[in-house]
């Protein structure tokens, strides 16, 4: 079958052949209709995620959308390597498939999924974002940027603030429910200043970062209180990407004078219960069918993966269809 392989880690995949994959016990083989080329297919593949391949070759590719034998279109995620979703068809344990409504189409169900829950569990599994609280949103620009601006509107924050590095996707985002926006391009003493001046006297309650690196730490430079006072409300950081570093150096200061707690939000905090993801994915697919949910797509076919590997991607997600 055609399949996009990865033989070298750091090196894009290549569109070739692949080995049909055979089901084991609890596994249903899964024809692909549309696979997302999502930050953690490329993190993979470069070796710098947590997870990454340790086996070559393999097929890239975490999740996506297809059907199963019987017709029932379904998300799955999590192949079993060395298969993945960017393939013709791929293998995946029974319960790691979720029929999908017929009112979302293939391409928009498999790049929505994996930036759609994490923007919801970061703001509602590890925010625990109240209705009427102000959110920041660090790496806003990027495509689960724009859906956690969106989802956080939907569960009644009350201002949102994107913060991005590229101005024409920035210029978009009150579209998209930012109530401001802080533009990246400038010195981290003036990036400072700039959120001292957005965080006034209340503050943020919730930070949701993309970014890491030294936007984070122009950041909390601006949660570091210059008074003795207890700080009257707290400041839930929660670390989802690092986009622009995978390490910051943290000032003491900045923990003592201030309410900030950091959280992370990944695999490794991720709901445990199928129960709760099988809801979170109706929900996800039901906002997206009545427009209360928007991402931009880019249909690439299969056999240039390796070309659409290396773009940049502009707030839009390409998705391969085999
Ligand atoms: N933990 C999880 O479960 C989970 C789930 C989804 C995503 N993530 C992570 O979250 C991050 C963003 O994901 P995404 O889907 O939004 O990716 P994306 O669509 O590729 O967007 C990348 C974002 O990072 C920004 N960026 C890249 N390099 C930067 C730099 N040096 N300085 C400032 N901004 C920079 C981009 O800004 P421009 O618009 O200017 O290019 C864009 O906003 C990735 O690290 C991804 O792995 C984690």
């Amino acid at each position: 079958m055609n399949a996009a392989v990865l033989h070298t880690i750091n090196q894009p995949p290549r569109f070739e052949q692949f080995p049909e994959p055979v089901a084991e016990e609890n596994e249903v083989i899964v024809h692909v209709l549309a696979a997302a080329l999502k930050p953690i297919d490329k993190q993979m593949a470069s070796g710098s995620h947590y997870a990454a391949y340790s086996k070559l070759p393999v097929v890239c590719g975490m999740d996506g959308v297809g059907s199963l034998d019987d017709g029932t279109r379904v998300f799955f995620g999590g192949p079993r390597p060395p298969y993945g979703s960017m393939a013709e068809r791929t293998v995946v344990s029974r319960s790691r498939c979720f029929p999908i409504p017929d009112n979302v189409n293939d391409d928009i169900a498999a790049a929505v999924v994996n930036p759609g829950l994490s923007a919801w569990g970061a703001l509602v599994w590890r925010a625990q974002l109240a209705p009427g609280e102000t959110v920041l949103i660090l790496g806003a620009t990027g495509v689960t940027g724009k859906l956690a601006i969106q989802t956080a509107k939907l569960l009644g924050a009350g201002r949102v603030i994107a913060v991005g590095r590229n101005e024409q996707v920035l210029n978009t985002l009150h579209d998209l429910g930012a109530d401001t926006t802080i533009h990246l391009g400038k010195p981290d003493q003036d990036l400072t200043e700039a959120f001292v001046r957005e965080a006034g006297d209340s503050g943020f309650d919730v930070i949701i970062d993309y970014l890491w690196g030294p936007t984070t730490e122009a950041l909390l430079a601006a949660v570091v209180r210059r008074d003795l006072k207890p700080a009257s409300s707290r400041v839930r950081l929660v670390e989802v990407g690092e986009s622009a570093g995978p390490t910051i150096s943290l000032a003491a200061a900045v923990l003592r004078s201030s309410r900030l707690e950091i959280f992370g939000a990944g695999s490794g905090n991720a709901a445990a219960s199928p129960e709760i993801w099988i809801e979170a994915v109706r929900q996800l697919m039901s906002n997206v069918a009545c427009g209360a949910l928007r991402i931009d797509t880019e249909r690439v076919p299969l056999d240039e993966v390796e070309n659409a590997w290396q773009r940049e991607q502009q707030g839009r997600r390409a998705v391969i269809i085999p």
